[in-house]
């Protein structure tokens, strides 16, 4: 009864645990404007990960998502997933993904019951496994009681989950979720990854997007760091975390920013200090988590202005910062 069919043939000889392969993807978007959106990407997902794309917007994030899912044709490179080749046989490989689009793309003249149900029908199942798998996807994701509602009386956060449900109703073996909390209040936020750590823990593999850098880090088991169509690093986000090497940054905002530079000298012979820069505004100091820096930072600082300052613990932000030389939402 399960309406799977198992990809067999055009296996393309990967290891067992490898479920999703991108290898020298390229994708260039030709136009009045030529942009180049992805730009060599490699990378491997294992069977029941949880894999993040984080990077900021027009990163190549989406992009990257859509060759995978088999919306947007590769310039270059290739994607297998679970041994299918992609391009070569898009609706074998459509078979053992599960997508949520970036946009809402629920259809709104059908109930939230009949979303489910005509997705399980389109990928095969019976009238009456449809019904089955439908009622069971509407309990596991706690809209049993909306079943008749339709998608424009869900708030934010029920509409998502209904994308999710939906989306895994063919029960593929990947999903893919695109910027899946983007417009989310923090509580629907929550709620929504613990669904989606709920779908790791049935052994989904979860490869998501997302610019929020609390997500990638709360959720993944690994993160690759994209900016301009190339994955910066990828790691745990814990091993690209402490890559940084300090713990602490402070970000100075001075009235005499122009004197930074004399300033920087200054801090950079501070115990602790491991390295200094300068931002648009004032410095940016990375630092060990030494005791008693702050005070001496405040009284070197204090001839220059000093306008404000922040102190903030290692995030990937940190991480990406350290790459870019930019905030994540610059
Ligand atoms: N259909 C298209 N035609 C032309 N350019 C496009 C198209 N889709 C995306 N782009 C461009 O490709 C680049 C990458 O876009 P993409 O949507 O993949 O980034 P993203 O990381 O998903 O960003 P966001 O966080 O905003 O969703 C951007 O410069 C974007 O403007
Ligand atoms: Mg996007």
């Amino acid at each position: 009864m399960d309406a799977i069919i198992k990809p067999t043939g055009l296996r393309t000889g990967s290891t067992l645990t490898e479920i999703v392969r991108v290898n020298g993807l390229r994708k260039v978007y030709e136009g009045k404007q030529r942009v180049v959106a992805v730009d060599g990407i490699d990378l491997a997902v294992r069977e029941g990960e949880l894999y993040g794309l984080l990077g900021p917007n027009g990163a190549g994030k989406t992009t990257t998502i859509s060759v995978c899912t088999t919306r947007v044709l590769p310039s270059a490179g290739s994607v297998c997933l679970d041994g299918v080749d992609v391009v070569a046989s898009p609706a074998l490989a459509r078979r053992s993904m599960g997508i949520v689009p970036q946009y809402n793309t629920l259809d709104r003249a059908c109930t939230v019951y009949e979303n489910i149900f005509f997705h399980c029908l389109y990928f095969g199942f019976s009238r009456n496994d449809a019904r089955e798998r439908t009622a069971q996807l509407l309990e596991q994701f706690h809209l049993s009681d909306r079943a008749s509602a339709y998608p424009a009386q869900l708030s934010g956060g029920l509409a998502q989950r209904l994308q999710i449900a939906r989306a895994i109703s063919h029960r593929p073996r990947v999903l893919f979720l695109d910027e899946p909390s983007a417009g989310l209040d923090p509580q629907s936020r929550i709620a929504m990854w613990d669904a989606v750590r709920a779908l790791r823990d049935e052994g989904i593999t979860v490869v998501l997007t997302t610019h929020y850098m609390e997500e990638a880090d709360a959720l993944c088991d690994r993160v690759a760091i994209v900016d301009h169509g190339k994955i910066l690093v990828e790691d745990t986000p814990a091993a690209l975390k402490s890559s940084v090497g300090a713990q602490k940054i402070y970000a100075l905002e001075l009235d005499n920013y122009e004197d930074a530079p004399q300033l920087a000298g200054q801090i950079r012979e501070l115990q602790g200090v491991f390295e200094v820069e300068p931002t648009p505004t004032g410095l940016r100091i990375f630092a060990g988590s030494a005791d008693g820096l702050l005070p001496e930072i405040v009284r070197a600082s204090n001839p220059y202005g000093l306008r404000d300052l922040t102190v903030t613990e290692t995030t990937l932000e940190t991480v990406f910062i350290r790459l870019t030389g930019r905030d994540l939402r610059e």
